[in-house]
C-alpha cells in the first residue's frame, strides 16, 4: 500500500487543484493499492491530524477549479517551532500524524514560508516532496510557479480596462498589483497592459521622476497616464532605511497602501486627479489560464514519478522548459527577485516604459543582489545551512590568523 499525505499552504492561487490532479491522475495510472489524505488548511491539518481520505475521483473534474478543494491557512515558518496556545509543540505533533498514519510521503503545494517548513520536516526525517505554488513567481530554483500567469491575466485585464476610461479623461490612474517583495506580476502584466509607468519592489521609485514623466505625456498630447504599481513599491528614500526602519514606517503609514500615498504625491506634483484601482484578490481567484493548467498539471505528473521511484526531498521546478528536481534544501528561505538589469526590464525602457528612476545614473550593470534596495534585500533570507557554513568559514579564518601570530 502506497500512503500519500497532501496538503496546500499559504495563500491560495488558480491551479492548485490542477497541480494535485496531476499528482493523483499519474499516481493511479501506475498503482491502485493507493492512500490518499488530504489534510485541510494546509499544515494546520497536519499538526491537529485534521485529514479526510481522498479517492481518484474527488480529483476528477478540478482542473478548471481556482480555490483548493484541501483548504489553505498561513502558519509562518516562525511560529512553528512556539507551541499553541496549549503547549502542544507542532512540529512533533506533525511527525506524529505522519507516522500514525504510516504515510509514506507529503505532497505539499505552496511558496516560500511554505518551503522552509517542508524543508524543516524534510530535515525531521519525512518523506517530502513540494509543487511550486504562487502567483508571485518568486520560488528560487524553478522559472516558473503556478498560479503567475493567471495572476497576470487578471492584472493584465483590470489594465486593459482601465485604458479605456482613462483614455476617456485627463487622469492619472494607479492599478495597485499583488506583490509585497518581488514585482514579477506586476511587470509582466504592466508590460501587457501598456502601462507608462510600472514601479516594483526591486526599484526603488522617485516622485519627481514619476511627475516628469506624466508632465511629459501631457505635453505630448497624452493626456491621461497608466502606473501599474506593486503592493511593495518602494520610494528611494525609504529604501535607504533599514528593515526596522522601514517596518515601523509602514506600521505607521496613515494610508492602507503605498498607492494611496502615491496618489497623493502625484496629486500634489502634478496638479492631476489621480484614480486608484486595486484587484485585490481577484488576482488569486477564477480559473487558472491553460498556461496554468499545463504546467500544474506536469509538476503533478512529475511529482507522481518522483514518488513511484521513492525520490524525496525535492521541489518540482522548470527549468528551460522542463520539469527538474531541485533539492529543498536550495529553494528554502530564497527569494527569486526580478534582476533590475534583466533584458526584460531593458526591453521595457527601450519602448519608454518608466520605472520610477533616473535612467542613465544607476544604469552600471550590478549583479541582482547588490541592486536590490536594503529595505527589500533585508527580506531575502539566507538558508540556515548557508549562515551556518559562513560561520564555520569565520571560526576557521580567526583559528588560522591566531596560530599565524602565535608563530611569530
Ligand atoms: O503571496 C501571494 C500573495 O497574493 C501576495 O502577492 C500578496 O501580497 C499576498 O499574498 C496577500 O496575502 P493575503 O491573502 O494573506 O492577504
Amino acid at each position: 500500500m502506497l500512503r500519500i499525505g497532501m496538503l496546500t499552504s499559504g495563500g491560495d492561487c488558480q491551479a492548485l487543484n490542477a497541480a494535485m490532479r496531476g499528482v493523483v491522475k499519474g499516481i493511479f495510472s501506475a498503482r491502485e493499492d493507493v492512500e490518499i489524505y488530504g489534510f485541510q488548511d494546509g499544515y494546520k491539518g497536519l499538526i491537529y491530524s485534521n485529514f479526510k481520505m481522498l479517492t481518484s475521483r474527488d480529483f476528477s473534474g478540478i482542473l478548471t477549479r481556482g480555490g483548493t478543494i484541501l483548504g489553505t491557512s498561513r502558519q509562518p515558518f516562525k511560529m512553528m517551532r512556539v507551541p499553541d496556545e496549549n503547549g502542544l509543540d507542532k512540529v512533533e505533533a506533525m511527525k506524529h500524524t505522519y507516522h500514525k498514519l504510516s504515510l509514506d510521503c507529503l505532497v505539499i503545494l505552496g511558496g516560500n514560508g511554505t518551503h522552509k517548513t517542508a524543508n524543516m520536516l524534510r530535515e525531521e526525517g519525512l518523506n517530502v516532496i513540494t509543487l511550486p505554488k504562487t502567483i508571485d513567481n518568486d520560488l528560487w530554483g524553478t522559472e516558473m510557479t503556478f498560479g503567475f500567469q493567471s495572476a497576470v491575466d487578471v492584472a493584465t485585464d483590470t489594465i486593459d480596462r482601465i485604458h479605456t476610461t482613462a483614455t476617456s479623461h485627463s487622469r492619472v490612474f494607479i492599478i495597485e498589483v499583488m506583490g509585497h517583495k518581488v514585482g514579477h506580476v506586476t511587470l509582466h502584466a504592466g508590460i501587457a497592459g501598456g502601462a507608462d509607468i510600472v514601479l516594483i519592489p526591486e526599484i526603488p521609485y522617485d516622485i519627481d521622476v514619476i511627475a516628469d514623466v506624466i508632465q511629459g505625456r501631457s505635453a505630448a498630447g497624452k493626456s491621461f497616464t497608466i502606473l501599474a504599481v506593486a503592493e511593495g513599491a518602494i520610494s528611494k528614500e525609504d529604501a535607504k532605511l533599514s528593515k526596522k526602519e522601514y517596518k515601523e514606517k509602514l506600521a505607521n503609514r496613515k494610508y492602507p497602501s503605498i498607492v494611496f500615498e502615491l496618489a497623493e504625491q502625484v496629486e500634489k506634483a502634478t496638479g492631476k486627479e489621480v484614480r486608484i484601482t486595486v484587484p485585490g484578490h481577484t488576482q488569486r481567484g477564477g480559473s487558472p489560464v491553460p498556461y496554468d493548467r499545463v504546467f500544474s498539471s506536469r509538476v503533478g505528473a512529475k511529482a507522481a514519478e518522483m514518488i513511484l521511484n521513492g525520490e524525496y526531498g525535492y521541489m518540482v521546478g522548470m527549468k528551460n522548459g522542463e520539469t527538474v528536481m531541485v533539492p529543498l534544501e536550495e529553494v528554502a528561505g530564497k527569494l527569486k527577485f526580478v534582476d533590475p538589469n534583466c533584458s526584460l526590464i531593458k526591453e521595457a525602457r527601450m519602448m519608454g516604459i518608466s520605472f520610477g528612476d533616473k535612467v542613465g545614473e544607476e544604469e552600471e550593470a550590478v549583479p541582482v543582489d547588490a541592486a536590490l534596495p536594503k529595505a527589500v534585500k533585508a527580506t531575502e533570507e539566507v538558508p540556515a545551512k548557508e549562515k551556518g557554513k559562513k560561520k564555520e568559514k569565520k571560526v576557521k579564518k580567526a583559528k588560522k590568523e591566531k596560530k599565524e601570530k602565535d608563530k611569530k
